[in-house]
């Protein structure tokens, strides 16, 4: 039989980019595939879990089995997270914009001249989850870093009141590549995991959550 370990959770999974507007033909985003996400939402599905996948503009299919609720900014993916709630296990996959632009209610004119564009700062979904008094049982992170990887997976597994960060090596070429190059930070210490296919990645996560619950 297969292994349904998670049956009976709520798993919530973000992934993606944001898209923040700069007027109504115009964005600013981060790099996102939304590839490693939409894979852990799949595999925690597999093994049994209700799950949700807040999703910002990605070109993926649905996993079979995942609720899937498509967003496009910050605000929209918190006003989501919030929504889908309670859950046992969040998983915060997406590359959320930090700041959203004041945006021109019409298109800018290219005549006009190059824009300031005014930013201001975005939700943090994860922290404020973290703070949350719906905060779940299990609360994962995490951190696309390009440099001093663990330190700063470590300080915001901290500052977020996260269990566990992902730290994502980000220097080579995993943006919208198929493998991924991990570490496990977790209370009890640091995890290198073999770079390996999202997938895989993804299926090895799941059954970490398993263990935990
Ligand atoms: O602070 P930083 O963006 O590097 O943190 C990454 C982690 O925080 C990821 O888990 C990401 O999904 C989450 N995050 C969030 N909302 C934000 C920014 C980041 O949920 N506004």
């Amino acid at each position: 039989a297969p292994d349904q370990r998670l049956s009976g959770k709520h798993i919530l999974v973000t992934a993606g980019p944001t898209h923040e507007p700069i007027d109504p033909v115009r964005y600013v985003a981060n790099r996102s595939s939304g590839k490693q996400g939409f894979a852990i939402a799949d595999a925690c599905a597999q093994l049994g879990a209700r799950v949700t996948l807040v999703s910002g503009p990605v070109a993926l299919p649905t996993p079979a089995g995942v609720t899937r609720v498509d967003v496009e900014t910050a605000r929209e993916m918190a006003d989501a997270v919030g929504a889908a709630l309670p859950a046992d296990v969040a998983v915060m996959v997406a590359a959320v914009a930090d700041w959203r632009v004041e945006a021109a209610g019409q298109k800018l004119k290219k005549g006009a001249g190059a824009p300031a564009l005014s930013l201001v700062p975005n939700p943090d979904i994860l922290a404020d989850l973290g703070a949350s008094p719906h905060r779940p049982r299990l609360l994962v992170g995490f951190a696309a870093e390009t440099e001093r990887v663990l330190d700063h997976a470590a300080a915001k597994r901290a500052a977020k009141r996260a269990d566990w960060i992902v730290a994502n090596d980000v220097s080579g070429d995993v943006m919208g590549g198929e493998a991924n190059t991990v570490h496990l930070v977790t209370e009890t210490g640091v995890e290198s995991w073999p770079h390996a296919p999202k997938a895989v990645v993804a299926r090895r996560l799941a059954q970490r959550i398993a263990d935990a619950l």
